[in-house]
């Protein structure tokens, strides 16, 4: 007897072709499979299955990799796609996946059945042991082994400008490089990104988790849940709620960012001021951290707090830069004093600029709003250096090209530093 597997978060797609399924050649039973992370099970117990229909929660590249891989091992089920209007995949993707047809969703009974005929009577003729192969190996197909190196942005003290700087990090990164870019915001109770990139989400870090509990298999679907910020890069916003933080746990913290890091080059990490354990869970995985500090003494002095902190939880300094953020004349504090409380450096000092709360007010980061501004350039210069090699090469030609000498920014904020620290005096 024939049999139809209908793939699909809701149960909805099956329902709809039970209603006319007798009216199909051989009266085909239909398997219905809610758990996308379940499928090899269901096809274990369940099939072989003539037809496969795809529903809507599969049109994304992750659940387009998924049926690519379901096509290589059973090439003779015919695959059915029935995708909402603008799936987050190009046609071509789809091609390559072995579709065999695709449908609009939601889809009338006439042409869902329509095309389950089709689809029926062409499993028929190629017969349970298929000799169609995809055109393609879709390249996403291959799995990808290697490991996004990570970046961590935190402070002791709050508003230092870690969400600013997190955001334009990741900015720096995707608009310099080809990288695939996700931002992750780790301050599980009042993140920030999705507000200051002005985005708006269907899932959070709390969807993954919830999910995870219905035994989705979050290798293949974790991209699902970011937001893409503009074309540039990716993002996993923080819970809606502020209760939802609670429930997330630091294991499940290292478990989402491992799954990241086969999915793209370069994670950015935003956190919260607090040190909490989940904070912790991402500095283990950090190449690198970004300590902010602002020009007051409260944050300095926490500053030297967290550094102890940090060399205690043995994080070697070569893998902490420090940004001292908002820098402002006259406010009665000697940048030099400080910098010499600090000799490990730090990587830019950054000043108080009226650009920043417009690029917020815009929801952009700055790089991407004004990056002629001395603060992107600033920031861009501190960078530089975390570019993948090809890209830092094209940077620095292009900076050279443009007359901006790497040297003479860094001669320019000296001389910045020096005339604020006079004026401080
Ligand atoms: N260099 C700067 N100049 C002016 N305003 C800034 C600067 N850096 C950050 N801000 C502003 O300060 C506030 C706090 O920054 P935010 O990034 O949210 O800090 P955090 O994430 O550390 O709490 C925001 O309104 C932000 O726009
Ligand atoms: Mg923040």
């Amino acid at each position: 007897m024939a049999k139809i597997l209908v793939l699909d978060r809701s149960e909805e797609l099956a329902e709809q072709i039970r209603s006319f399924a007798e009216e199909l050649p051989n009266d085909p039973e239909v398997v219905s499979c809610t758990k996308i992370g379940s499928i090899d099970h269901v096809q274990e117990h369940d099939g072989p299955f003539s037809v496969l229909v795809a529903g809507p929660s599969l049109g994304t590249r992750a659940g387009l990799r998924r049926l690519a891989a379901i096509h290589r091992e059973q090439p003779g089920t015919a695959i059915v796609v029935a995708f909402q209007n603008e799936p987050d995949a190009s046609l071509r993707e789809i091609v390559q996946v072995g579709a065999i047809d695709m449908v609009d969703y939601p889809v009338d009974d006439l042409s869902l059945r329509a095309a389950l005929k089709r689809a029926l009577e062409m499993s028929q003729r190629i017969g349970a042991v298929t000799v169609y192969e995809p055109i393609y190996q879709p390249a996403e197909a291959v799995p990808q082994t290697h490991n996004a190196r990570v970046f961590t942005v935190c402070s002791a003290t709050g508003g230092c400008g870690k969400t600013f700087y997190a955001t334009n990090l990741a900015m720096f990164l995707a608009q310099n490089s080809s990288a695939r870019v996700a931002l992750v915001d780790l301050d599980l109770q009042f993140g920030e990104i999705t507000t200051s990139l002005r985005l708006q989400p269907s899932y959070t870090i709390a969807d993954v988790l919830s999910h995870e509990d219905e035994d989705v298999d979050l290798t293949t679907h974790i991209e699902d849940y970011l937001v893409q910020y503009e074309d540039k890069f990716w993002a996993l916003p923080a819970p809606k709620e502020p209760s939802q933080a609670d429930r997330i746990t630091p294991t499940e913290v290292t478990k989402i960012l491992d799954v990241l890091r086969t999915h793209y080059d370069y994670l950015v990490v935003d956190t919260p001021t607090a040190l909490a354990e989940t904070v912790l869970a991402a500095f283990d995985l950090s190449e690198h951290l970004f300590v902010m500090a602002t020009l007051d003494l409260p944050s300095v002095r926490n500053l030297g707090l967290f550094l102890q902190t940090l060399q205690k939880l043995r994080i070697s300094s070569d893998n902490v830069s420090l940004i001292m953020n908002k820098v402002e004349k006259d406010v009665g504090i000697d940048v030099e004093q400080i910098t010499k409380l600090f000799p490990q450096g730090f990587r830019s000092t950054l000043p108080y600029a009226k650009e920043v709360s417009r690029s917020v007010n815009l929801g952009k980061p700055i790089l991407g709003a004004q990056p002629e501004s001395d603060i992107a350039k600033r920031i861009t210069y501190g960078l530089t250096q975390f570019l993948p090699p090809d890209a830092r090469r094209r940077l620095e030609e292009s900076t050279a090209a443009s007359g901006i000498k790497i040297g003479s920014l860094s001669r320019l904020f000296k001389r910045r530093l020096v005339q604020i620290t006079e004026s401080a005096r």
